[in-house]
This record gives structure tokens, C-alpha cells and sequence, in this order.
């Protein structure tokens, strides 16, 4: 039985930062930099339950058994704001690969539409940590998930900075067994898709396409 569930932040550090984040004051440049961090510090929650094993280690005294990590990790994130985190990522799991997922919300039907994916060959062997600030309506996300697993994933977390409920609830009840891992969980949805009190468009704000 899968034992998958919502990860919900409380480190100050991450709250202040999402703070910063959410005023229309903070410029592209700040914002691109906050995501940053953020990104670093949820990345460090989401990879605390990876999978060891012991390897035998050489020092320069006497061998010694050390830790690995024995599974692989590919990053997808989302187009395009998941982009953005990116970077924190791979500071964190510099070994990682990087696969990329296309979508965009259709701005009359909020759903989500394909126009890219590509995955490195071995990606059903990895440990997937999907990247995307902006946790809305769940459609994204479940169709990055679902497509995912259609190319054999079994290993799935998602890193999201800011969720609303009905996101969540929708990627718990479609896909139980993925982790999610939410910087902040905020009040609803308003007619046009967009998270209260959110930060607006993360993808234009982070590109300064506004
Ligand atoms: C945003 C965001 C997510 C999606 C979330 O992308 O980055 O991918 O919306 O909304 P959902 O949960 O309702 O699917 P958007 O569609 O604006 O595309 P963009 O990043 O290319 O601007
Ligand atoms: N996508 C965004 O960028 N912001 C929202 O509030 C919802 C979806």
C-alpha cells in the first residue's frame, strides 16, 4: 500500500521567502532568485527519504563503509515556470538527469495541453521529482503524472511552492502513490484558475512576460 502523502512546509525560512515571493513589488530578478532558494530548501525535504545503501569507501587512513545512493533521479519540470527550479535542483543532485514535460492551460477550458516531452531512455528506473511552482486546478500536474507513468515511472514526487486545495485533491485521489511536496497550501481558486492569494502567473513572472 502506498504511503505517499502531502508534504506541507513550515520552516521559516521557506515562509518568509514564499512571502517575498507573492508581492507584486518584487521584481523578475528577485523573484527568479526566491524561487531559487525556495526551491533549494523543499528540494532538501523531498530528497530526505531516497533510498541508501552502504558502499565501501576508501579514506586516505583505512576503508570504511559510506553511504550511496543507489537510484538514479531524473528532474522534470514543467514549462515553463518549473524551470525555474531547475537549477536549486541540480545543485542539490548534480548527477541528476533532466527531462522536460511541454504543457499549457487552455485559457478558456483551464486544460492542460501537451506540446513537448522528453525523457532520458532510463527514465522508468529513476526516481522522477516532477518541478513546478504553481499547483492550480491539479490538471498540469495529473497529466505530467499520467504521462509519466504511461513511460513506465514508478518512482514519482512533485515539488510545488504554492497549491490550492483542490490541486491537491486532485493529485491525491488521481495519483495516491506520489509524494507532493508544497511550500504553501493557500485558499482556493478564483473563476479564472488562479490560486488566492497566490503571486499571479509564475511562468511571467519568472520571465518577466507580463
Ligand atoms: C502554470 C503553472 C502550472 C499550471 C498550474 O502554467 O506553471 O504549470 O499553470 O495550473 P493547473 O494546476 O491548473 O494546471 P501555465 O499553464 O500558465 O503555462 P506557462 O508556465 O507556460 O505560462
Ligand atoms: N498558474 C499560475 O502561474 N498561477 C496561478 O495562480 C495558477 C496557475
Amino acid at each position: 500500500m502506498s504511503n505517499a502523502a502531502l508534504h506541507l512546509m513550515d520552516h521559516p525560512l521557506i515562509l518568509h521567502k514564499i512571502s517575498m515571493l507573492r508581492r507584486k513589488e518584487t521584481n523578475t530578478k528577485d523573484f527568479r532568485q526566491l524561487v531559487n532558494e525556495i526551491t533549494l530548501l523543499i528540494g532538501y525535504e523531498a530528497t530526505r527519504d531516497l533510498e541508501l545503501a552502504d558502499m565501501e569507501i576508501e579514506t586516505p587512513l583505512q576503508k570504511t563503509i559510506g553511504k550511496g545512493l543507489p537510484r538514479q533521479i531524473c528532474l522534470v519540470p514543467i514549462l515553463r515556470a518549473g524551470l525555474g527550479m531547475v537549477d536549486a535542483m541540480l545543485s542539490l543532485v548534480p548527477s541528476a538527469r533532466v527531462g522536460h514535460v511541454g504543457l499549457y492551460r487552455d485559457h478558456d477550458t483551464l486544460q492542460p495541453v501537451e506540446y513537448y516531452f522528453k525523457m532520458p531512455p532510463d527514465v522508468a528506473d529513476r526516481v522522477v521529482i516532477i518541478l513546478d511552482p504553481m499547483l492550480a486546478t491539479g490538471g498540469s500536474a495529473a497529466s505530467a503524472i499520467d504521462s509519466l507513468k504511461k513511460r513506465g515511472v514508478k518512482s514519482i514526487k512533485i515539488i510545488n511552492i504554492i497549491g490550492a486545495p483542490e490541486g491537491v485533491s486532485v493529485i491525491r485521489n488521481t495519483h495516491p502513490d506520489v509524494d507532493i511536496y508544497l511550500g504553501a497550501l493557500d485558499e482556493r481558486l478564483n473563476e479564472n484558475g488562479y490560486i488566492l492569494p497566490g503571486l499571479g502567473d509564475a511562468g511571467d513572472r519568472l520571465f518577466g512576460t507580463m
